[in-house]
């Protein structure tokens, strides 16, 4: 028996433990990546912007730095097309056959980002059209719109004699559909044919448009709307004052979805010509409008790209430098969870070009990013790019090389490190290693939805309040007490993990809350944090008490709640310690056999509380209503419930990390100051020292 669990409830938690498989950690294995590979490590390369008589010197100067995948072709359509209809792929089926001689695989890509000038003047209406219904122009990348006919027919050409071209070729390992699939900063687009889509996608869901005004709430303000035909994207740019919130929430799920829609069609395509290989596409960091998890079921593995440094202040004196690892952590835990597969097909080599201020990365944080993705269960990281370009939009961008083309930067150092560390590790890969129980008795899913993003995003109430921060204090404070965290969507059994989190979950209905009731009363431990269950799934109020149908669950009512403008902060006090908070405040009123966890500390409800917990059925719910500033107040309850539950937890600073992976413990350090890592006497040190520096990486084996 575990020795860190004790009696009471830990009993009942030792029931639900035992429900979980010995794989509890182990995810559908997709037949392309093998778990033995642990991460494999690549780089981008664009042989179209280089002189070919440079191809096999850096080809062959990539494999000496101990790589092992190339990435090629997602934006070089003009080069593979020339001229409608006119095919050119012998220089990158060259490219391809230099790979092959060094051992290294290629990733090729579908060229969509970038269609041609020749394109664009033969068929204008692909352009996207933005907010203030501007249409875009050539000359940069992600300026077509997916939605149109024209498009699709040139990209379904285009794949399709990819795919024939290269889809038997043994070198080349898998596919990543188009780059980063977005219009960047443009978000949505504005277009006829996305407006007609949007319409027949409104009509599909609605059956009649008197439902579509109800459910929009269009009485308000005279929006009623006679037929389908007559709605257009809801548009801040031209609306004098806001946006309909249902009829804004109906269209970023129209937008994702039709993103999704696109991908598939990609893949089908591929899929009939490439049997053998993988498929992808690469997903932008906490990026909202794309939503990954649609695109589970077509894609072979979920891929992503993170720039951790660039310019942006994250924790400690150093964090500018070191980026945020509970960032990068939530994210490998999220696409992990999509289908099993998960990777970065992009990750920074140095300093970038694209920030306000474009600050170097602190020594050594490239390999930590790196060893972080290890953690984190990516099969794959690749790195953007090897050469730094010499013209063109990106030349600040480093790569791993420098200008010269040769000489390796401080990134292409510790990209070639990882590379050989890994390939050293591989050796240590042990197919039946179990997480350890105290560890896996910590295992705890946070509940994440986009929906609520975008519906809490819509109308804030408080100008301060940041969504995924919110969701990332958390994901934090989880971190903090060494959990294992699987960040999942509710297609999933919660009953596999002792503990759930589900951050401001706004959007609700009563199979959901049902599911969260039946969970707790069979042993889990539940916490909900404020603006949960706010709102049906349409974002409308309930016509019952505020957050009416979570109060049985919660054990407690929300009469009011309160928000305070900057400057102001508001203190909240748990135990014998005070937090300041600001963003949001709900006032509870617990039930009788509710216990108050928090309470107010001053402005005129001091004393009402603020965190609640009870005992459900064998298991507990726990209400946090308010947000702490720093995130501390979190980290402390979420303590406080596997103190309860009997659970020992960890006590490690914010952006220490410390996972475990086939057999594998993994400490990284994002801190600006040394750490110690926590490794048991007698374990085998295989990278690193005890003391870690910041940007500091252990792996040992006990
Ligand atoms: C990524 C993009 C790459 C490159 C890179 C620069 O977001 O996918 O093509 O532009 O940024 O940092
Ligand atoms: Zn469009």
């Amino acid at each position: 028996m575990n020795p860190h669990l004790r009696k009471g409830t830990a009993s009942a938690l030792l029931g639900l433990l035992a429900l979980l498989s010995t794989s509890a950690f182990a995810q559908t294995p997709s037949p392309f990546f093998q778990d033995r590979d642990l991460t494999k490590i690549g780089v981008y390369y664009y042989p179209e912007a280089w002189p070919s008589n440079q191809w096999g010197r850096d080809i062959a100067n990539i494999k000496k730095l101990g790589l092992e995948f190339v990435h090629m072709g997602e934006f070089a359509w003009a080069f593979m097309e020339p001229e409608e209809g006119k095919f050119s792929f012998d220089w990158l089926e060259r490219n391809v056959q230099l790979c092959a001689d060094q051992g290294l695989k290629v990733v090729l890509c579908t060229p969509s980002p970038t269609p041609p000038v020749w394109l664009v003047r033969q068929h204008p209406e692909v352009l996207m059209v933005d907010a203030k219904g501007r249409r875009m122009q050539h000359g940069s990348r992600e300026h077509a719109c997916w939605s149109t006919a024209a498009y699709r027919q040139q990209v379904e050409k285009i794949v399709t004699e990819l795919g024939k071209r290269f889809g038997k070729n043994p070198a080349v390992w898998g596919w990543q559909l188009d780059n980063e699939l977005s219009h960047y900063g443009k978000d949505f687009c504005y277009c006829e044919a996305c407006t007609a889509k949007f319409q027949a996608w409104l009509k599909q869901k609605y059956g009649t448009v008197e439902s579509l005004n109800r459910d929009w709430g269009n009485a308000f303000w005279s929006q009623i709307y006679q037929e389908f035909t007559q709605i257009q994207i809801p548009n801040p740019e031209v609306l004098p004052q806001q946006v309909n919130p249902h009829a804004q929430l109906d269209f970023q799920r129209w937008f994702a979805e039709e993103a999704a829609d696109y991908l598939r069609f990609q893949t089908a395509i591929l899929r009939r010509h490439c049997p053998n290989q993988w498929i992808t596409s690469n997903f932008m960091n906490v990026h909202s409008p794309i939503y990954p998890p649609l695109s589970g079921k077509d894609l072979d593995i979920i891929t992503w790209t993170l720039y951790p440094a660039h310019g942006n202040l994250e924790t400690g004196s150093l964090g500018f430098r070191l980026g945020n690892g509970a960032e990068m952590g939530f994210m490998h835990d999220f696409l992990r969870n999509i289908n099993g597969a998960q990777g970065l097909m992009e990750l920074q080599p140095g300093q970038v070009n694209w920030g306000d201020v474009n600050p170097q990365p602190y020594p050594g944080a490239v390999y930590l990013w790196i060893m972080r993705a290890f953690a984190g269960g990516a099969k794959m990281v690749c790195t953007y790019r090897y050469r730094q370009p010499l013209s063109g939009g990106e030349l600040y961008h480093y790569g791993l090389v420098g200008p010269d083309g040769v000489t390796a930067s401080t990134g292409g150092e510790q990209y070639s490190q990882a590379a050989h560390d890994l390939a050293r590790l591989r050796q240590f890969y042990r197919a039946d290693a179990q997480p350890p129980k105290a560890y896996a008795a910590r295992r705890t899913a946070l509940l994440y939805n986009v929906d609520n993003r975008w519906d809490i995003d819509n109308h804030k109430q408080n100008i301060r309040w940041d969504t995924m921060g919110h969701v990332l204090k958390y994901y934090r404070g989880l971190k903090r007490l060494g959990c294992p965290v699987e960040v999942i969507t509710e297609d999933k059994d919660f009953a596999h993990y002792p503990f759930l989190v589900a951050p401001a979950y706004q959007l609700v209905d009563a199979k959901l809350v049902q599911r969260w009731t039946r969970y707790a009363e069979n042993g889990g431990h539940l916490i909900l944090s404020c603006r949960t269950a706010q709102k049906d799934r349409r974002g409308h109020l309930w016509e019952a008490p505020w957050a009416g149908p979570i109060h049985a669950l919660i054990g407690a009512s929300i009469p009011a709640y309160d928000v305070l403008p900057s400057p102001v902060t508001g203190k909240v006090k748990a135990g014998n310690k005070v937090y300041d908070w600001a963003v949001w405040g709900d006032q509870l009123e617990p039930q009788t056999g509710t216990a108050t966890l928090a309470h107010y500390a001053d402005q005129f409800y001091a004393g009402k509380a603020a965190a609640t917990t009870h005992r459900l059925g064998k298991g507990s719910v726990t209400y946090v209503g308010v947000e702490s500033l720093a995130g501390e107040l979190e980290t402390d309850l979420l303590r406080q419930v596997f103190g309860n539950a009997g659970v020992k937890v960890e006590n490690y600073d914010d952006q220490l990390f410390v996972d475990w992976r086939d057999g594998f413990w993994i400490a990284t350090n994002f801190t600006s100051k040394e750490q110690p890592a926590p490794i048991p006497k007698g374990a085998k040190l295989l990278v690193g020292s005890k003391r870690l520096p910041p940007a500091g990486v252990a792996v040992w084996m006990e």
